[in-house]
C-alpha cells in the first residue's frame, strides 16, 4: 500500500458526550464491530464495576469515573481507526481539550431522552472553533426518548448545526422498532440485545414491506411515514463537503447497550469521516503528504503501568512516516532525539510499533524529556501550535508534609507539571517555598495528591486558598519593574511554571482596582508564553 493510500484508510477521532450519555457502552461495542472485543458486553459485566480497556487508572476505578485517555486503535473494513478515550468528568476539560487537538472527527453521543445537555454543549463548542466535522449518536432509544425531530431541532437551534438525519427511529421505548437508514432506503428492525453480548441482528426491509403495519400498528406507522415525508421534502440535503467542514451533522439514532444503529454509524463513519487533516504549525499549514516527518505531544501519562513505572508522551503523526529509531529534534532545544521505545496501546496492553502514518498516536516512553506541545520534526523552524491553554479557574496551596520526602514530593510535582496535569504558581519574595496550584477543576487537585501519595511516596496537604484570579504581566518581566506598583490587599506576585510573572487576585473586583490604581502596567489572561487560549 502507498503511503497516500496509508493515510487515507485512517479514522483519527474521539467520542464526546455528557456524563452516562453512553460513551463508553459505544466504544465497548465500535471495538466489538472491529474484532477489538471478542464479546463486548462481557466488558463490564458487574455495575460501577468501570474495568473497560480504556478505563485503567485506580482513581478511576475507586470514583468510577474516566479521568485519563488512552488511544485504541483497530481495523474496519480496510480502515485504521484510531479511537482517543476522552475523560468524562467535568474537571478534565482541560485533558479532553488537548486530545481533541489530536483527532480529525468526532462522534457527539446524546441521549435521546434528555437531549443537549452542559457539557456536550461544551465541548461542542471546542470542536467548532477547530471546526472538526461530527457525528451525531442519538442514543438509548430503546427508553422513553424526545421527539426525534424535536432533538434535530436543539441541534439546529441551540447548537447552530445543521442535520441530516441519515437514519430515522421507528418509535421509542417499549414502542422502538427499528431504524430506517434514509440514504440505502433500508429499515433495520431491532431486536433487543440483553447485554449486547453479540452483534445485533438486523433484518432489512422497505419502507413498503408489509410487515411493517405488523409491526407499528396503522396509526404509528402513518405519522412515521409523514415524518419521512417531511424530511425529504424540508430537510437539508446529504453534503459531505459541510459534513467535513464540521457544518452539517450526519445523525444517527439507536442504542449502544443493545448494539443497535451502531454498525451503521460506524459504515458511514469511515466512509464519510475525515481522513487525517493538516496541522497549524509556525510555517503554516503542514501537509500530511510531506515526507518530512513532524508530530506534537498533546498527552502525557506517567505510572500507566505499575510494573513498568515510566512516563508515556503520546503523539500524532502529522506528516511523513514514523519509524522505530528514527531520530527527531525538538524545537525546544536539546540535543537529536533516537524515538527507540514507541509503544502502541490497547488499555494495559503495550505493543512496539515499527511504523506509523499521519493521523497515527505514537506512545513514546519518555524521561521527562516531553512537554505537553512539544512538536518533533526534522523541519526546520517547524512549530506546532496546536495545544490551547487554560487560565486556571481555582486555585490552591498544596504542602509538603514529610520533610524527609521532600525529594519525592518534588520529583512527582515536577513530572505532573509536564502531564499538564495542574499549572504552579510561586510567590515572589518569600522566604518559605509555598506551592500554589492552579486548576480548571477542583477535582484535579486531589488527583495531584492522590497521585504523589500513590505513584511517588510522597505526603502532602492541599489547603484552600484566597485567589479566584490569576493575570500574567508581559513576556520576561522582571520583578524590579514592579517595584513601585500598587499592589493592594490579599494581591499578590507570584512566578508560574515558566517563570513568568503573574499576579493573583481575590477576586474579578480586585482585579478591576488594581488596574485603575496602575494604569501602564498591562495584564494579561493568559500566559504570553502559550499558544491559542480558550
Ligand atoms: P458514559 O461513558 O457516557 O458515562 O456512559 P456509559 O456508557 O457508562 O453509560 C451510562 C449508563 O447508560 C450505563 O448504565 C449504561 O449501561 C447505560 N446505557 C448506555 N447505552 C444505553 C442504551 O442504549 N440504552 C439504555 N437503556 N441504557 C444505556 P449504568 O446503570 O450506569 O451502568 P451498567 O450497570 O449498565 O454498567
Amino acid at each position: 500500500m502507498t503511503k497516500q493510500e496509508e493515510i487515507k484508510r485512517r479514522r483519527t477521532f474521539a467520542i464526546i458526550s455528557h456524563p452516562d450519555a453512553g460513551k463508553t457502552t459505544l466504544t465497548e461495542k465500535l471495538l466489538l464491530y472491529g474484532g477489538a472485543l471478542q464479546l463486548a458486553g462481557s466488558v463490564r459485566a458487574k455495575k460501577n464495576q468501570r474495568n473497560t480497556t480504556s478505563d485503567w487508572m485506580e482513581i478511576e476505578k475507586e470514583r468510577g469515573i474516566s479521568i485519563s485517555s488512552t488511544v485504541l486503535q483497530f481495523e474496519y473494513e480496510g480502515y485504521v481507526i484510531n479511537l482517543l478515550d476522552t475523560p468524562g468528568h467535568r474537571d478534565f476539560s482541560e485533558d479532553t481539550y488537548r486530545v481533541l487537538t489530536a483527532v480529525d472527527s468526532v462522534i457527539m453521543v446524546i441521549d435521546a431522552g434528555k437531549g443537549i445537555e452542559e457539557r456536550t454543549r461544551k465541548l461542542f463548542e471546542i470542536c467548532r472553533m477547530r471546526g472538526i466535522p461530527i457525528f451525531t449518536f442519538m442514543n438509548k432509544m430503546d427508553r422513553p426518548a424526545i421527539n426525534p425531530l424535536e432533538l434535530l431541532d436543539e441541534l439546529e437551534h441551540d447548537l447552530g448545526l445543521r442535520t441530516f438525519p441519515v437514519t430515522w427511529p421507528l418509535g421509542d421505548g417499549p414502542d422502538f422498532k427499528g431504524v430506517y437508514d434514509r440514504l440505502e432506503k433500508q429499515l433495520h428492525v431491532f431486536s433487543s440485545q440483553a447485554g449486547g453480548a453479540s452483534k445485533a441482528a438486523e433484518t432489512l426491509t422497505g419502507t413498503d414491506d408489509p410487515r411493517l403495519t405488523e409491526l407499528m400498528g396503522p396509526q404509528l406507522l402513518g405519522e412515521w411515514l409523514e415524518q419521512i415525508e417531511l424530511l425529504s421534502m424540508a430537510g437539508e440535503e446529504f453534503d459531505e463537503e459541510k459534513i467535513i467542514s464540521g457544518e452539517l451533522t450526519p445523525v444517527f439514532f439507536g442504542s449502544a447497550i443493545n448494539n443497535f444503529g451502531v454498525q451503521l454509524l460506524l459504515n458511514y463513519f469511515v466512509k464519510y469521516g475525515m481522513p487525517p487533516a493538516p496541522r497549524k504549525s509556525s510555517l503554516g499549514l503542514i501537509p500530511v503528504e510531506r515526507d518530512d516527518f513532524s508530530g506534537f505531544i498533546f498527552k502525557i501519562q506517567a505510572n500507566m503501568d505499575p510494573n513498568h513505572r515510566d512516563s508515556l508522551s503520546f503523539m500524532r503523526v502529522c506528516s511523513g512516516i514514523f519509524e522505530k529509531d528514527m531520530t527527531v529534534h525538538n524545537p525546544r532545544g536539546g540535543k537529536p532525539l533516537r524515538l527507540s521505545y514507541p509503544q502502541k496501546l490497547f488499555g494495559q496492553d503495550r505493543e512496539t510499533v515499527e511504523t506509523a502514518y499521519p493521523g497515527d498516536i505514537v506512545g513514546l516512553v519518555s524521561h521527562g524529556n516531553f512537554r505537553i506541545g512539544d512538536t518533533l520534526t526534522n523541519i526546520p523552524d517547524l512549530v506546532f501550535n496546536e495545544i490551547p491553554r487554560f487560565p486556571p479557574e481555582v486555585f490552591c496551596y498544596l504542602h509538603n508534609t514529610a520533610p524527609s520526602k521532600y525529594k519525592q514530593f518534588q520529583d512527582g510535582l515536577e513530572q505532573l507539571l509536564n502531564e499538564g496535569v495542574i499549572q504552579y504558581f510561586q510567590m515572589v519574595g518569600t522566604l518559605q517555598k509555598t506551592v500554589l496550584l492552579g486548576a480548571v477543576g477542583q477535582l484535579q487537585f486531589e488527583v495531584v495528591k492522590h497521585r504523589l501519595e500513590t505513584e511517588y511516596a510522597a505526603e502532602c496537604r492541599l489547603e484552600e486558598s484566597p485567589f479566584t484570579e490569576v493575570r500574567w504581566l508581559p513576556l520576561n518581566s522582571d520583578p524590579e519593574d514592579f517595584k513601585g506598583m500598587y499592589l493592594g490587599s490579599n494581591v499578590r506576585l507570584a512566578t508560574d511554571n515558566d517563570g513568568q510573572l503573574v499576579l493573583l487576585f481575590p477576586d474579578e473586583w480586585a482585579v478591576n482596582y488594581f488596574a485603575e490604581k496602575n494604569e501602564g502596567i498591562e495584564l494579561i489572561k493568559h500566559s504570553p508564553l502559550q499558544g491559542d487560549t480558550i
